[in-house]
């Protein structure tokens, strides 16, 4: 498996709207936060994970892959 790569040393905070979405855990997706299929292309070994929003909310999307609550930001980016 690989190390996820850094996209961003912070979140993408971003207004969502009710939906299901798949977040990028590998880094290397070219739609962060979001999966592009790039962990299969690259064979990373990581996976996205799949969440649905029920209704509408600001979100912080972890953009650093480091967090221990993903898909969302827990500060673990301050000590990179
Ligand atoms: S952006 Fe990853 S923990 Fe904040």
């Amino acid at each position: 498996m690989m190390e996820p790569k850094i996209a961003k040393k912070g979140p993408y905070v971003m207004e969502m709207q009710p939906g299901k979405y798949s977040w990028c855990s590998c880094g290397e997706s070219a739609t962060q936060p979001f999966c592009d299929g790039a962990h299969e292309r690259l064979d990373t070994g990581l996976t996205p994970v799949e969440m649905e929003i029920k209704s509408p909310k600001t979100v912080a999307w972890c953009g650093c892959k480091r967090t221990a609550k993903p898909p969302y930001c827990d500060g673990a980016h301050n000590k990179l």
